[in-house]
């Protein structure tokens, strides 16, 4: 099953989950830095204060993703690293590892894609209020303008946001993300709203201060829902619940994406939220609906839905031993058929899969392998499904699987690996496992031997 001539085969990991260094050659603190020092936050007591030490062994990992034959690297930007107290200040160690960075990958033929912001706030803007300060939209863009500056005559794909539903939905109201807080509704809303301000003012500063062709885009979560039997009753029940808004949650796909792509919030969401909406400057939406170049997306599963008696839309349980990943994660893959479809249909944007792997209960074999054949199953019915989508119509240009290589999996600690490499957390040794050779040989054919 072949993919299109020019789709990206890729692979993605973020700043904290692999860097290490936490508090090395000037690098500020960040929010997950405080995070890992709560009692009880993450799994075991663990941090990412070393990780996977890509800090120092990026020559090494950039070399093995070389050797798996990936064509694009998504990863991220610490902040903090960059600018230590999140504005003002620009640390030069810190903007030479990236510019080093990208240096390694054009040299290896591995085109970069920079994602702004994921996750690992600077601690000093989050005592100065953090998203829910009003002049956080404007603290990003600076940031956005520096990187931009530096490294946009290398790196022409950008990503503003990495699943705003999690660092504000379980970072400030849930509080089982950094920075832990658990805010009412209004200041949820708030933080939201000007998360998403900061999306629109980080693009036009990348737009401003690009030293060339700009490629912008965004990776919110796919809350991907689809239908039960592929009959249009059923597409409608999971169309309408994909697209609806149903209860005071921020684990949803319109609040986020909407606003971006069409310029509005969801009249639906507006209406539940009626009382804690924050106020809305006349400008605001304009701010946030700037024009992008792609949807970018993090899908891992999803769930099936039909249209019942009473014309009722009702998920679908799954049948006892429905294969779950190490995280519990149904293994779903219709959610990259109708995910991407459904998508394209409402945003009419390229899309790129910026995320999708599985959690593994991964370790070295005696013969000095890793046999993760769960993964390569699980990435080929995933894959097959994309390629249908793709034939049937769906313009998607790129899957970054999740993750090139084991790492730090957020309150979970070290607990689950999702890498094609394996790491050993004690040596920091890295190793191929079998469904990096497998991904290697599809990333050839470009596509599936079925
Ligand atoms: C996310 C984050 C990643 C996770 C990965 C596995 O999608 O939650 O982007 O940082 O590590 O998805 O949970």
């Amino acid at each position: 099953m072949n993919f299109p001539k020019n789709f990206l085969w890729g692979a993605a990991t973020s700043a904290y989950q692999i860097e290490g260094a936490a508090q090395q050659d000037g690098k500020g603190l960040s929010v997950w830095d405080m995070m890992c020092r709560k009692p009880g936050a993450i799994w075991r007591g663990q941090n990412g204060d070393i990780a996977c030490d890509h800090y120092h062994r990026y020559p090494e990992d950039v070399a093995l993703m070389k050797e798996v034959g990936l064509q694009a690297y998504r990863f991220s930007v610490s902040w903090p690293r960059v600018i230590p107290d999140g504005m003002g200040r620009i640390n030069t160690k810190g903007l030479d590892f990236y510019d080093k960075l990208v240096d390694e990958l054009l040299a290896a033929g591995i085109r970069p894609f920079l994602t702004l912001f994921h996750w690992d706030y600077p601690y000093e803007l989050y005592l100065r209020g953090g998203w829910l300060n009003p002049s956080s939209p404007e603290w990003f863009a600076e940031y956005a303008g520096i990187l931009a500056e530096k490294l946009s005559d290398r790196v022409h794909d950008w990503i503003t946001h990495n699943e705003p539903q999690c660092f504000i939905g379980d970072g400030h109201r849930t509080g089982v993300h950094a920075p832990g807080d658990k805010l009412d509704w209004p200041e949820v809303l708030k933080a939201g709203h000007n998360c998403l301000l900061a999306h629109g003012r980080a693009v036009q500063a990348l737009r401003a201060n690009g030293r060339d062709k700009i490629n912008v885009g965004y990776a919110p979560v796919g809350i991907v829902k689809f239908p039960a039997r592929n009959e249009p009753a059923d597409i409608k029940a999971a169309r309408e619940v994909m697209f609806g808004m149903w209860e005071k949650t921020m684990w949803n796909n319109t609040w986020w994406m909407d606003p971006v792509f069409l310029g509005r919030y969801p009249d639906d969401g507006l209406k539940i939220f009626e009382n804690d909406l924050p106020p809305i400057g006349p400008h605001d939406m304009e701010i946030i609906n700037q024009p992008i170049d792609f949807f970018g997306v993090n899908i891992y599963s999803g769930e099936a839905y039909r249209m019942g008696q009473g014309n009722r839309m009702e998920p679908v349980p799954l049948d006892p031993g429905h294969p779950l990943t190490a995280f519990y994660w149904p293994v779903q893959p219709e959610a990259l058929y109708w995910g991407p479809r459904f998508f394209q249909e409402r945003y009419k944007r390229p899309i790129f899969i910026t995320e999708n792997g599985m959690a593994n209960p991964d370790w070295v074999a005696q013969d000095g392998h890793i046999h993760d054949t769960q993964r390569i199953d699980f990435t080929h019915r995933y894959l097959q499904a994309l390629g249908q989508a793709i034939r049937d119509g769906v313009d998607v240009r790129g899957y970054f699987h999740w993750s090139i290589m084991d790492n730090f999996e957020w309150a979970e600690g070290f607990k689950q690996r999702f890498g094609l490499i394996h790491v050993d957390f004690n040596t920091l040794k890295r190793t191929l496992k079998d469904s990096a050779r497998w991904y290697q040989q599809v990333i050839a054919r470009n596509g599936l031997e079925s």
